[in-house]
């Protein structure tokens, strides 16, 4: 039983909740626990330890966009979802993802210029490329394919390898430790295993473009005299991760949302200015960063009327947030022409998506292409059979069998 007051819950729901029917929606508990209990609620973690859950879109970029609430995740009190994470935690040394400013603002700085929007429109016509040529090599083998493999990953995958100075050759190997770290099967031991093989792999590189410099974003961090081979290292492994399995997922899943909505898809057909927008409206549509955002409370806060003492463990769940009728008229629509710029997708604050301007445009180019190029676009198996990412940190399909 849950009571109608923000934060009280009698029986506080599990997080991570399982997905209900629709595999586009957020966890129905979720939803439920929003409209009953309202958007601050206390969960449940796996072991049992209490944590708040934001799932109201003011409640969540309230928070993710206040200082008061910490993105480090060696700090007692921060949300773990999985056994063995703290732990493992402690022994890594963090990247700007799980640092608070000054330290947080020092190293994102050091990359903010490769991801301003002026570059990433500069890449343009060589995402195009990669797109076309993608798409080509897809065609040639001809249907059924599976659009995963060859599209929605090796997309977004040569575009920050290309970026990053990372040889493209090697993608299976980075590819599968990828799948190990976001897996939520994995045990922290595989977990670290896949991460020391990553640090390893980026410090070789790191160390070849300190002997040969280049121009490549690692090849450029390396030679600065305050960045150690080691720094340079984590913040490749951080990009390479970051760069392409949100891509990928989000080209995937978007795809999938938009043969299940055909009058959508037709209507970017007609008018490729909607793309744009489109594109934003998925983002909030699927939302996935679906185990939600993470923080720490460093001191008392009060949120509406709940006060979330220091060292409580907060959950931003912004795909209920980007579900809110509150912000979001008819929410679960998916509609290409809304005005989905105020989603919670890239998160919020200083942490949020660095990456945002590539993934925009890697999303506009890599939906409109196939598209138009592949009008006859459908599944190649029942929806049904389709699997979920339901036990990975990103969210998405595992295959999406198509023919055209
Ligand atoms: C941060 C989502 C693509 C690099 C974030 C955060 C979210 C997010 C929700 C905030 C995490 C937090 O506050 O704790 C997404 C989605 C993407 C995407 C949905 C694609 C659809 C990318 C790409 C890159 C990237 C393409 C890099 C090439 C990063 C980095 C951060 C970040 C470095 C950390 C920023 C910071 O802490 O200041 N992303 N991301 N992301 N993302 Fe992305």
């Amino acid at each position: 039983m849950t009571s109608a007051v923000n934060g009280t819950t009698d029986s506080p729901p599990a997080v991570p909740a399982d997905r209900g029917t629709c595999p586009f929606a957020p966890p129905p508990t979720y939803e439920q626990v929003h409209r009953t209990a309202g958007p601050i609620s206390r969960v449940s973690l796996w072991d049992g330890s209490p944590c708040w859950l934001l799932t109201g879109h003011r409640q969540a970029r309230f928070a993710l966009g206040d200082r008061r609430f910490s993105a480090d995740a060696r700090l007692p009190g921060f949300p773990f979802l999985l056994p063995g994470r703290r732990e493992l935690v402690l022994r890594t040394t963090p990247t700007f993802l799980r640092m608070d400013d000054p330290a947080h603002a020092r190293q994102r700085r050091l990359l903010t210029g490769d991801f301003i929007i002026k570059r990433v429109e500069a890449m343009r016509p060589q995402i195009q490329q990669i797109v076309d040529q993608a798409l080509d090599r897809m065609v040639a083998h001809g249907g059924p394919a599976d659009l995963v493999r060859e599209y929605a990953l090796p997309v977004p995958s040569l575009v920050i390898c290309l970026l990053l100075g990372v040889p493209y050759r090697d993608h299976e190997f980075f590819q599968e430790q990828s799948q190990a770290l976001l897996s939520l099967s994995a045990t922290a031991a595989e977990v670290e295993v896949a991460q020391q093989q990553l640090n390893s792999y980026l410090a070789e590189l790191a160390g070849r473009k300190q002997r040969e410099p280049d121009d490549s974003l690692l090849g450029r961090l390396v030679v600065r005299d305050d960045v150690t081979l080691e720094e340079a290292a984590a913040l490749g492994v951080l990009l390479l991760i970051a760069g392409h399995e949100t891509t990928a997922n989000m080209t995937a899943l978007g795809t999938l949302a938009l043969l299940r909505n055909p009058q959508q898809a037709e209507r970017l057909r007609s008018d490729p200015s909607l793309i744009k927008g489109a594109v934003e409206e998925l983002l909030r549509y699927l939302t996935i960063v679906h185990l939600g955002v993470p923080r720490v409370a460093l001191e008392d806060v009060e949120i509406d009327g709940t006060l979330i003492r220091a060292g409580d463990g907060v959950l931003c769940m912004v795909s209920t947030a980007n579900r809110d009728e509150a912000v979001f008229t008819g929410a679960e629509r998916l509609d290409v022409a809304r005005d989905a710029r105020h989603h919670l997708a890239f998160g919020f604050g200083i942490h949020q998506c660095l990456g945002q301007p590539l993934a925009r445009a890697e999303l506009q180019i890599a939906l409109q292409t196939l598209l138009d190029r592949l009008p006859g676009l459908r599944l190649a198996v029942p929806f049904e059979e389709i699997r979920y990412r339901t036990d990975m940190a990103v969210y998405g399909v595992h295959e999406l069998p198509v023919t055209w």
